[in-house]
């Protein structure tokens, strides 16, 4: 492979001499995470025995996003329910045609003190929008010394993480932008005049998701978002939900604000999230622990990490966030939660009977037999992969009706939980079979001594006794609609193999498992309701020169990658990966990495750009077809002060400079599209 020399777009000057970061940061794991990775691992059971436990229709984002730009509207989902591959499906490196999409020279790795947006020879970057960006008829423009939550939640929000692109004409000239944002970094966002109470009301404002319009002239060509879009939207830790589901007014969610227990206000932590083929987002609640102030005694509370912290000190503001006061707070958050970005007046849902964890994501394929199933993880080391099987099956029709059914499909189900079973490494990989562990059937428990409202509500006590496997913290987990298999980022674990803890199995086979894997699944009969799959690692990540690294059995060169945690599919079905975590684990700065999963160019992981200073890489989003590719900058100069900041990405005001109205002189994530020059 030939790596060209990483440049910058060449429009401007790296203004970060001098800087060092190296490491992800502590600030990153104490906002975030909530430290999660410096406290004892929550799962504490005990693993029975070490089993080793390891649809192919058109999706919504292949029509609308990559493959036929225009084909559709938003008004309908383009997904066919036609049944799933019958043909057996195979992972085996084979001559047949080569994967295209998107051509282009990859990037050499990055060093971390570059803050700026590194794209291959023949590319440009421009942002799309950053936070704090006006997105409503009357919000004002950001002007950085007079933040407040008002104009906040009319403002894109923080640190974006979920991101889609869904095209709404046939030209390829209009488009929705979601956005999820996940968690706030007071010191670089707020100056320290700033009073107490309106950081803590501005940063709710900054939680949530965006919902905004794009505009262009031609396909192809750079998006600008539209200021005032009728479709324009923040949902902030104010908007309402309604719970719906089993669990829904279950006494564990009911509090003296909502004693129904079906209005929950607000949603926060969304990490990732997966776009359905009705043309609705989920979005997944994942580190809601950390904002509560907890007693942390109880099993439920230790199994979901809460306890006697108040990192934010939010709950001087609202009592709600104290769960010695209103136990019943947390359990309304930690949800797969599911926004309309058609309609800004619906309500948003959380979906009980998905199962309540740390979700990273929800990504759904509609089966063969017209049921939609759901993959989802739960990123906390030693945690889980689940499953959705819905009771109702999906419409294609494309009428409003249909529609309508189509946004109840997630509401009733059945969920389960992954077990991989490994054949031995005797062959060489890290390869076998698997199992779904119920845990609901015909949406009743089937969890010995647990309710249905325990299991839905407890999920993580719930799986425990049903013995999965414990994987390296599964961030994304999603379907491929070119080869109906499922793909699992397992980021990192450097706890595998500690003391006390468990030792390398065949699904995650190294201990101080520092840069990740990515795990493939394939199920059985190509059928997404079956009890069984199979499986195998496509990548052990790494620095190709480190030992027990592997490739999908690509034994050319490659670009070093490590801690993956988003994933995408272009529309031939090449597997890209965006990182977080990759300057502690190999020093260089995260990126976006196109991996083929077919062919002879199978594993060939090659790097397609790297963001700046401090940040990691979220949300890709592939269109290939359309020449462009889309990524959230999530936490740029995290490391940094208001009084030094540490990335000025992407309006570079510089340390000591003066922003223009609208301007920021520090970092501000932001959605990112690289397109050809
Ligand atoms: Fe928010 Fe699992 O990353
Ligand atoms: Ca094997
Ligand atoms: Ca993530």
């Amino acid at each position: 492979m030939t790596l060209t020399p990483q440049r910058p777009d060449g429009r401007r000057v790296l203004p970060m001499a001098g800087l060092t970061h190296a490491n992800r940061s502590a600030v990153t794991c104490h906002l975030r995470c909530g430290d999660a990775c410096f406290k004892d691992v929550p799962n504490t059971t005990e693993t029975g025995y070490f089993r080793d436990v390891a649809a192919t229709a058109l999706s919504r984002r292949t029509v609308l996003g990559a493959a036929a730009l225009g084909a559709a509207t938003v008004a309908f989902a383009p997904q066919s329910t036609g049944r799933a591959a019958a043909a057996p499906l195979t992972t085996a490196r084979g001559k047949g045609p080569r994967p295209t999409g998107l051509a282009f020279d990859a990037i050499g790795p990055v060093a971390t003190t570059v803050d700026d947006v590194t794209v291959p020879s023949g590319y440009r970057w421009d942002p799309i929008i950053r936070w704090g960006d006006p997105i409503t008829a009357g919000a004002p423009e950001f002007d950085q010394d007079a933040q407040d939550h008002v104009a906040q939640a009319q403002q894109f929000g923080y640190n974006c993480d979920y991101l889609d692109i869904i095209v709404t004409d046939r030209k390829g000239t209009r488009a929705l932008l979601v956005a999820n944002h996940e968690y706030t970094n007071e010191g670089i966002m707020f100056p320290p005049t700033m009073p107490a109470e309106e950081v803590v009301r501005t940063a709710w404002a900054a939680h949530g998701l965006s919902v905004v319009e794009l505009r262009r002239r031609h396909a192809g060509e750079p998006w600008t978002y539209e200021r005032t879009g009728r479709l324009n939207r923040r949902i902030t830790l104010d908007t309402v939900f309604a719970v719906d589901g089993p669990a829904a007014g279950s006494p564990l969610l009911r509090t003296a604000e909502d004693p129904t227990g079906t209005r929950v206000r607000g949603t926060m932590n969304n990490c990732s999230g997966g776009t359905t083929p009705w043309g609705t987002v989920l979005s997944g609640e994942e580190n809601f622990n950390q904002y509560f102030f907890a007693a942390g005694t109880s099993a439920e509370e230790k199994r979901y990490g809460l306890g006697a912290q108040d990192s934010r000190g939010w709950r001087a503001v609202d009592p709600r966030w104290d769960a010695t006061k209103n136990p019943n707070e947390p359990n309304r958050f930690g949800w797969v939660v599911e926004v309309d970005p058609e309609d800004p007046r619906s309500t948003p849902v959380k979906h009980t009977a998905m199962g309540r964890f740390k979700h990273e994501g929800a990504n759904v394929i509609v089966n063969g037999d017209g049921r939609v199933v759901a993959y989802m993880g739960d990123d906390e080391r030693f945690d889980y992969v689940y499953r959705f099987v819905s009771r109702d099956t999906y419409r294609a029709g494309g009428s409003k009706r249909d529609r309508a059914h189509n946004k109840t499909l997630l509401s009733a189900g059945d969920l389960s939980v992954a077990r991989f079973t490994g054949d031995g490494l005797e062959d060489g990989v890290s390869d076998g079979s698997g199992e779904w562990l119920p845990l609901t059937v015909d949406g009743q428990s089937v969890v010995p001594g647990m309710t249905t409202e325990q299991v839905l509500v407890h999920t993580r006590l719930a799986a425990d006794k049903v013995q999965p496997t414990k994987m390296d913290r599964p961030e994304d987990v999603q379907p491929n609609y070119v080869n109906g298999f499922i793909y699992v980022a397992c980021t990192n674990n450097t706890d595998r193999g500690k003391v006390g803890k468990e030792g390398p199995t065949e699904p995650n086979p190294r201990n101080a498992n520092k840069d990740g894997h990515v795990v493939e699944m394939m199920p059985t009969g190509g059928d997404h309701t079956a009890a069984t799959f199979a499986w195998n690692l496509l990548l052990i990540c790494g620095d190709a020169a480190s030992a027990g690294t592997y490739f999908g059995g690509w034994t050319g060169p490659v670009s070093p990658i490590s801690c993956p945690d988003n994933v995408a599919f272009d529309s031939v079905g090449n597997l890209w990966v965006s990182t977080d975590g990759q300057p502690s684990a190999i020093k260089k700065s995260d990126g976006l990495f196109k991996v083929p999963v077919a062919g002879a160019e199978r594993g060939r992981v090659q790097q397609f750009l790297a963001v700046p200073t401090g940040a990691e890489t979220c949300g890709p989003v592939v269109h290939d077809r359309d020449g462009s590719v889309f990524v959230a900058v999530q936490h740029p100069g995290e490391d940094g002060s208001w009084a030094a900041q540490q990335s000025y990405f992407p309006d570079f005001v510089g340390a000591g400079g003066t922003p223009r109205p609208g301007q920021f002189a520090g970092p501000r994530p932001s959605v990112v599209q690289v397109t050809r020059r």
